[in-house]
């Protein structure tokens, strides 16, 4: 058939990375000398990313099941949860092989990790994220709708907001950390396509104006889950690219 979003499969395959292919020797050398300020920031952080990465990669299987409407919609979803899997896994290395965090596996260094991560951040990936995605597969929510949330909410700007303060922190720490430094910003490079792809699913819906606003205000909202691991005006810059971002793909709002 005629595919509306092949071209975001091919994009995604050119791009792909190996996470095992970093080098943390380093980082893994700069963790030990973080000020404690620094070492609560960065973990607070990773293990935010470790709890949302697992939580998206787990979930997109809900949106790929309903997008019959079109093949390269749902090969789409398909590479996308390549790509989250493979971000949960480069954050989980991290906290394994860098931060020291101990456990047999990436469930149990989750398990440690979720104390470091606040109990709305938790509650937007562990409870809204998996109700959403049940309701999209017992047909009670709209695909529209859910890839409103997942993409451009959750991707667009919680994760991003998350992202784009860990890169900060990073360029400020006292140490450099060149591994982690690297694989945030492969990450951010898929991001950007997973949240193109999802502003041209809102595209094709005819999402209206005052939904889209709606959207980003939630969003923003939605971004405080980090609390003071994020300063409001870094929330507010990540509000104003995303503004750009969907006004690019010819979706305004304001
Ligand atoms: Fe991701
Ligand atoms: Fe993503």
């Amino acid at each position: 058939m005629i595919t509306g979003y092949g071209h975001f499969v091919q994009l995604a395959d050119s791009l792909q990375w190996d996470e095992t292919a970093i080098d943390l020797t380093a980082d893994i050398e700069a963790w030990g000398k973080l000020e404690d300020q620094e070492y609560d920031q960065i973990l607070g952080l990773l293990a935010g990313f470790c709890v949302g990465e697992t939580s998206v990669a787990v979930h997109l299987t809900s949106f790929e099941a309903k997008a019959t409407i079109d093949d390269s919609m749902a090969a789409c979803f398909r590479s996308q949860a390549r790509d989250e899997a493979r971000h949960a896994r480069f954050f989980d290395r991290v906290v394994s092989e860098v931060a020291g965090i101990p456990g047999a596996n990436m469930t149990e260094r989750l398990e440690v990790l979720r104390e470091r991560v606040s109990p709305e951040l938790l509650e937007l990936f562990e409870e809204r994220l998996p109700a959403l995605a049940y309701a999209l597969a017992d047909d009670q929510e709209e695909l529209t709708s859910a890839v409103g949330l997942y993409h451009m909410i959750l991707e667009g700007v919680v994760l991003t907001a998350g992202q784009h303060a860990l890169l900060k922190a990073l360029s400020q720490l006292s140490v450099k950390m060149p591994g982690v430094h690297k694989g945030m910003e492969l990450v951010l490079r898929d991001e950007r396509w997973h949240i193109g792809f999802g502003s041209r699913v809102i595209q094709s819906a005819d999402i209206v104006d005052d939904e889209m606003e709606e959207l980003l205000n939630r969003g923003t909202e939605a971004s405080k889950a980090w609390g003071n691991l994020i300063s409001s005006d870094d929330i507010d810059k990540v509000k104003q690219l995303h503004q750009r971002r969907l006004k690019a793909v010819g979706i305004k709002f304001w």
